[in-house]
């Protein structure tokens, strides 16, 4: 059966693509940022996921401000580019998985989760800047993705409970799946930002650093936050992060945290990524993975050599 290895969470803020699309990312300001993907990069070749869901919102690309779905999951075969801002940017279109993207589609719908599905959809920058910096800047994307685009552009988005409850229902969908098939799940967006208004440019370094920790080890207490906390405490871009709810939902409810990386600012925005391995099942029964604790341990040291921002072990 097919079954999720793996969640990735990352900010997808536009500059960082337009960073990589004009060849800056060796200045000072942007290597500071690369940097902190460079062993993200080395653990997901090694991880080789078959598919990507990648979690993440559009930005009126596909969707205009004239129809905004809650949920809309692509069950193309492929998905082209398009973007806001600095137009589209200059990466490969991404291949679906329609055969694995329907099945989701048949189980969470079943399930209760009134997805929209899109036979046809363009994707932005929410989701190709974090496949940039968990792949590179490939001819082609190494495997293929499907997209779930969230709606956080305009008020009211889902709460963080009904995203991590969908993350389980992915999760049952991913597992009922018959063929083999290695699967990451990928959150985006956030962390801590707020682009207009009076307190444009917040950045709350303390919030970003709990909702990691908690990420980890309590998401069910993110769950119930409320959206305005998200606004107050974390600006009113910050709740985007209900979307990487739905990438932890779909994990194991104890996980390994493999890597984590924090710095500020990119543009106006804190950079949050985390990687969280579910720890392998043997006999019905989750424990910590051997094989994945050590290139863990690796992983963590190497980051600190670099200088990355990492938080804690
Ligand atoms: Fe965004």
């Amino acid at each position: 059966m097919a079954r999720i290895i793996a969640g990735v969470s990352s900010s997808h803020v536009p500059a960082i693509g337009a960073a990589i699309d004009n060849h800056r990312t060796n200045e000072p300001y942007w290597q500071r940022v690369f940097r902190g993907f460079e062993r993200s990069k080395e653990w997901i070749a090694k991880a080789k996921p078959d598919v990507v869901i990648g979690v993440y919102n559009d930005h009126a690309s596909a969707f205009s401000v004239e129809i905004i779905p809650t949920f809309a999951l692509g069950t193309a075969t492929e998905f082209g580019i398009a973007d806001e801002g600095w137009g589209p940017r200059p990466v490969p279109v991404v291949k679906g998985h329609p055969e694995l993207a329907s099945h989701i589609a048949q189980s969470v719908i079943l399930d209760e989760f009134d997805l929209t599905l899109c036979n046809k959809m363009e994707v932005d920058h929410g989701l190709t800047v974090p496949l940039n910096l968990m792949f590179g800047s490939p001819q082609e994307w190494p495997c293929p993705v499907i997209p779930l685009a969230v709606n956080v552009v305009q008020f009211p988005p889902p709460t963080g409970n009904r995203c991590f409850n969908l993350g389980r229902a992915i999760r049952k969908a991913v597992e009922s799946y018959p063929e083999d098939l290695k699967v990451v799940i990928f959150g985006t967006g956030g962390m801590s930002h707020q682009i207009s208004g009076p307190r444009a440019g917040l950045i709350n370094s303390k919030f970003d650093h709990a909702f990691l920790d908690n990420l980890t080890k309590n998401p069910k207490k993110l769950a119930q936050m409320s959206h305005m906390e998200y606004m107050r405490e974390a600006g009113a871009e910050g709740v985007e992060m209900v979307m990487w709810l739905i990438m932890r939902g779909a994990l194991d409810e104890q996980v390994d945290e493999i890597y984590r990386f924090y710095t500020v600012p990119a543009s106006n925005t804190a950079v949050g990524h985390i990687i969280l391995e579910n720890r392998r099942r043997v006999a019905g029964k989750a424990k910590p993975s051997p094989a994945s604790k050590k290139p863990a341990a690796k992983i963590k040291r190497a980051a600190a050599g670099q200088k990355v921002h990492r938080i804690r072990s």
